[in-house]
């Protein structure tokens, strides 16, 4: 039986009050596949149906799961489908060339009628539902929380939200048909930079003047990142960010290296494919983890010596002498002395 612990309040980047999920061992549900459509370029829908034709938990709007790929790796996904409906879960997942393999195995090897091995679902983005209106900022396959978020809304009746919603082009603008539907007109706003900086969309105008609305970001770091410079004179408990697939970019090519751990004197290869979480849980060595993507800090551990590449949405800078998170950061030597 998968071991949860539920706190409450424990994320630092999202600023909000959030229910996580801490997985301590590997103790997966089996979800089937019965729905398996590409949407855009390298964008691919995945329906998911409990095998005895169960209904499933609910969710709340924001929440992701965490699936073991064919390969072996574990990545979280928004659920992107309406939180009312209970019969199936759907997630959309980008094919990233570059990326550690998770999105490739997904795409490349999950077929229709596989089971996935699926953790239960976790909130780390959680909509608030007394806010009186919403601005939603969504970059390329950060629309999935957003869209939930909407389609939430919209199924209680509510329009009280703007949607600003930035890709490259119309060929990879997943939901592109669903959100460009003329019910919605004036409440969506689509936009193609063409991959040209020069042509991102401007935000400026929509935050220069704080309102009473709360604000949803999921997207690529460079757009989080401008949406948290344009908001800083907004209150901050109503700017929200998610991270997901956002945090690995723009880092050295990986590396394997070695991991310490300074109270049993083990010794663990962490190969250039595996996170050091990864490695830790391969030989039992279990770390609490929810997001595996940085932006959770669930599975912060006290750092003793090394250097390290921080790839992380949490620690401040202050804190990155003395800590890790394993989920995602590396070595940029050859070794990392953990307190463990
Ligand atoms: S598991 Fe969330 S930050 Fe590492």
């Amino acid at each position: 039986m998968t071991k949860i612990i539920q706190i409450l309040d424990l994320c630092q980047r999202h600023r909000c009050h959030t229910k996580h999920n801490l997985f301590m061992n590997d103790s997966f549900t089996p979800l089937r596949v019965t729905r398996k459509q590409l949407l855009a370029k390298d964008i691919t829908l995945f329906e998911l149906a409990d095998p005895q034709g169960q209904a499933l938990p609910p969710f709340t709007p924001g929440a992701h799961i965490t699936v073991q790929t064919p390969s072996g790796a574990r990545r979280s996904y928004s659920l992107c489908g309406t939180p009312e409906q209970h019969t199936t879960w759907q997630i959309a997942v980008k094919r990233d060339a570059k990326s550690r393999g998770g999105s490739q195995s997904m795409v490349d090897e999950v077929q229709v009628g596989d089971l996935l091995p699926t953790l239960p679902w976790a909130n780390l983005f959680e909509l608030n539902e007394a806010a009186p209106a919403y601005i939603f900022v969504a970059g390329g396959i950060g629309i999935t929380p957003i869209l939930c978020m909407i389609r939430h809304l919209l199924s209680q009746g509510r329009t009280n939200f703007k949607l600003y919603y930035c890709t490259q082009n119309a060929e990879g603008t997943a939901f592109l048909e669903e959100l460009n539907a003329p019910e919605l007109a004036g409440q969506v706003n689509i936009h193609h930079d063409h991959g040209d900086p020069a042509q991102a969309l401007d935000l400026w105008p929509i935050f220069e003047r704080p309102t009473s609305a709360h604000v949803y970001c999921c997207g690529p770091q460079g757009l989080m990142d401008s949406v948290r410079d344009m908001t800083g004179h907004w209150p901050t408990e109503r700017i929200h960010f998610e991270s997901f697939g956002a945090a690995q970019t723009g880092f050295a090519e990986n590396q394997a290296f070695d991991v310490v751990l300074q109270k049993s004197g083990k010794r663990v290869s962490v190969p250039a494919h595996q996170s050091i979480l990864e490695a830790l849980r391969g030989c039992g060595h279990l770390i609490p983890s929810s997001c595996e993507s940085g932006s959770c800090g669930c599975c912060r551990t006290p750092l003793i010596s090394g250097e390290v590449e921080h790839r992380d949405m949490v620690l401040r800078p202050d804190e990155r002498a003395s800590h890790i998170m394993v989920c995602v950061s590396r070595a940029a030597s050859n070794e990392l002395v953990l307190d463990l």
